[in-house]
């Protein structure tokens, strides 16, 4: 089992996830076959990156929309949030916006898994959900090692307060 599909086993049962920048996500049979009831919306601005995820796992609902312009209303609704590999320097201010709300999108006790490439991306990430009152850091240990192009080498995982 790999470090992702490993992360996933945390957290068996979520009833809706969003998968926040999924891009063509190559990982969205991993996600179904641990998460096969689950609600999953992948979501990004890559229209041609959400047709090959559409084609790799059309059970999954892929949306064309920008982060920083949510085309849902920001109260909580999703327990599970997944920023993956999201481009902190590339783009940083969209991300600064998108963990700003992410606070009114989590149930109370849902959680954000956000992964990174290399620590200053994920030092970047813990800066801006710090300031964040309702939600708290939970440590995540015995993750098998990254692949040798390091996805998901950093892994930072928040809850929010119930
Ligand atoms: C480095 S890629 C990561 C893709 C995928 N999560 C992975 O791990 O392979 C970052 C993704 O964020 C998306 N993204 C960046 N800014 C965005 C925005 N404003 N709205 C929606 N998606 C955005 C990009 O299109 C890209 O697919």
């Amino acid at each position: 089992m790999n470090r992702f599909e490993s992360l996933l086993r945390y957290f068996p049962h979520p009833v809706l996830v969003l998968d926040a920048g999924c891009g063509d996500c190559d990982t969205a049979q991993q996600y179904r076959g641990q998460w096969e009831k689950s609600g999953i919306i992948g979501l990004d601005q890559d229209s041609d990156g959400l047709k090959r995820a559409f084609h790799r796992e059309p059970s999954i609902h892929w949306l064309c929309a920008d982060l920083t312009q949510l085309p849902f209303a920001p109260h909580p609704q999703f327990d599970l949030i997944l920023a993956r590999h999201p481009n902190v320097d590339g783009v940083p201010s969209t991300w600064a916006r998108f963990f700003e709300t992410v606070p009114t999108l989590l149930l109370p006790g849902g959680h954000l898994i956000v992964t990174t490439y290399s620590a200053l991306e994920s030092d970047k990430v813990r800066q801006w959900l710090a300031p964040a009152p309702n939600l708290f850091e939970i440590p995540i240990e015995g993750l098998p090692p990254s692949d040798l192009v390091g996805h998901d080498a950093w892994v930072r995982v928040y809850c929010r307060k119930p």
